[in-house]
């Protein structure tokens, strides 16, 4: 598996990182034996980077994670994970809503200690504000009191994952210099981060991580109209309505394009997330071996050539307020 330079931490990771929302939540029933064969799978393969959060079943990610970690030499697997917001309250955050009420420093200090008590470490990797407002730029105190763990030694790297409404609110945090890293939403659907995040991220030497490279799942071309999900799958709402069939509709003509010189359009979905240079890794979300192998092949692979990505840029959709669903 090829590695990349992790920002100005210098950590080199895989290109292929493991995304684990589904080992904790939110995506209908999850085996915790499945989860850790996918986890033992994805690291045997090269992978070195995995992503999870407190806000993925209070905690159930990480735990999952740190039993596969715990049956192998730990060796340099990197795991980034993010303090939630003070909840109930609206994700994305309201406009109204001030820092203070949810990353108060007292929460973002105790979210941190509960990670550490879950990943059985004294020491985070990468702890990330799961999601922000732009409101909080110039008053963005959680920050300070992450950068105080960080003096405490509790806490490697600090980052961020933007809201998804909103992806460029984070702009001033890279220019101001608070983030080591970047998390974002990339794929041949959502190309927002090619307006400017990319460059400022690259000029001021933070990591990118890439997200949702399937367009949760939608693209790898396996979708139908027909298909349902389970309940507690977030697909029921983000595919709510008649969603599924304008994203299965588009998805076809992406096969069409890829067809003949990649694979399947999940292959072509992560080689086209991995082509900005910006980009340290894409966290391919991963709840079964199969999967780990799938995914992680990608990571050694021939890179997309620039013809079939610029052929890719014209399948930008520009899909405004769709995340929550209807
Ligand atoms: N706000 C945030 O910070 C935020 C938000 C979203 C995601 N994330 C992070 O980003 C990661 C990736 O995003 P995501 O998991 O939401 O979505 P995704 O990567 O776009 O899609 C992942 C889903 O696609 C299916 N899949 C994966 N590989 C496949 C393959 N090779 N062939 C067929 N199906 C495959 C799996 O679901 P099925 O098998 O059930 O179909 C998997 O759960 C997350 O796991 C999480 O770590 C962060």
């Amino acid at each position: 598996m090829r590695q990349r330079t992790f920002g100005r931490l210098g950590w080199n990771v895989s290109e292929i990182g493991f995304g684990s929302w589904a080992l904790g939540s939110n995506w209908g029933p999850q085996n915790d034996e499945d989860s850790v064969k996918a986890v033992h799978r994805a690291l045997d393969l090269g992978c070195n980077f995995i992503d999870t959060a407190r806000a993925y079943g209070d905690g159930r990610s990480e735990r999952v994670i740190t039993r596969a970690l715990k049956e192998r030499p730990r060796g340099s697997v990197y795991v980034a994970t993010k303090v939630p917001p003070v909840l109930p309250g609206d994700w994305p955050p309201s406009p109204y809503d001030t820092i203070e009420q949810r990353y108060p420093n007292s929460h973002v200090r105790a979210e941190v200690e509960k990670s550490l008590r879950d990943l059985q470490t004294d020491c985070l990797d990468l702890i990330q504000i799961h999601t922000w407002s732009r409101a909080w730029n110039r008053n963005p105190t959680a920050f300070e009191e992450l950068r105080k763990l960080r003096q405490e030694g509790k806490v490697k790297g600090i980052g961020i994952s933007t809201p998804e409404h909103d992806q460029n609110a984070v702009m001033d945090l890279i220019r101001e210099g608070w983030l080591d890293s970047v998390q974002l939403i990339y794929n041949i659907f959502s190309q927002e981060a090619q307006e400017g995040l990319f460059v400022e991220a690259q000029k001021h030497n933070v990591a990118v991580i890439v997200r949702v490279a399937f367009d949760e799942s939608a693209l790898t071309g396996k979708l139908t109209e027909a298909t349902t999900f389970p309940e507690g799958d977030i697909r029921g709402n983000y595919f709510a309505g008649d969603r599924l069939a304008r994203t299965v509709r588009r998805v076809e003509a992406i096969k069409q394009v890829v067809a003949g010189t990649e694979p399947n359009v999940a292959t072509a979905a992560l080689k086209f997330a991995l082509k900005p240079p910006a980009v340290s890794t894409v966290i391919a979300g991963i709840r079964n071996a199969g999967q780990a192998e799938r995914n992680c092949a990608v990571g050694s692979q021939a890179p997309m050539s620039d013809e079939l990505e610029a052929k890719l840029r014209t399948h930008y959709w520009r899909r405004a307020f769709w995340h929550q669903g209807k």
